[in-house]
């Protein structure tokens, strides 16, 4: 396991739409070992493959340190199946160091997804996994937390945005 560096804003591959994994071969198996040796160095909640660099649709979380019952889970080819409800919270994302926003996002959801050994799993989340998620799968879609923000969150941040797409 080697960590890889973490794409920050500004990085045009955080706006392109990750690709479908066709195979969990060896590559994959080594992209998924290397996003949780980065993630965990990170002390990040989630990261997505397009974080670092790899365009494809895989993403980890491990909320662990604020849900002890948690653990390492990994979410290969994951479709939302279904959200309901919707819940104010804070958030914050790897590739905006120093960023944090409450954003409204669903406060439950339905996602089925391909383990790391291949099995489907379909599971129901809420509270901050759900959170997690729904954050994660955006980064898939080229979607960013940013979209989110009011006109004037967003106004408030620009300064901070344009030092971290300046760094890269
Ligand atoms: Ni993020």
């Amino acid at each position: 396991m080697a960590e890889r560096p973490i794409v920050l804003y500004g990085d045009p591959v955080l706006r392109d739409k990750a690709q479908p994994v066709e195979k969990i071969d060896r590559e994959i198996k080594d992209l998924v070992a290397d996003m949780i040796a980065t993630l965990t160095k990170a002390k990040g909640l989630g990261l997505a493959a397009p974080q670092v660099g790899a365009e494809k649709r895989i993403f980890i979380i491990d909320i662990s340190a604020i849900e002890l019952t948690e653990s390492m889970r990994v979410f290969i080819n994951p479709e939302i199946l279904e959200t309901s409800g919707e819940v104010l919270m804070e958030e914050g994302c790897l590739s905006f160091p120093g960023i944090y926003q409450k954003i409204v996002r669903p406060e439950k959801v339905k996602i089925r997804a391909t383990d790391i050994d291949g099995k489907e799993f379909t599971m129901r989340a809420d509270g901050m996994l759900a959170r997690a998620i729904l954050h994660e799968y955006d980064h898939l879609e080229g979607k960013l937390f940013i979209d989110y923000f009011s006109p004037l969150s967003r106004a408030l941040v620009s300064g901070k945005l344009k030092r971290i797409a300046a760094a890269y």
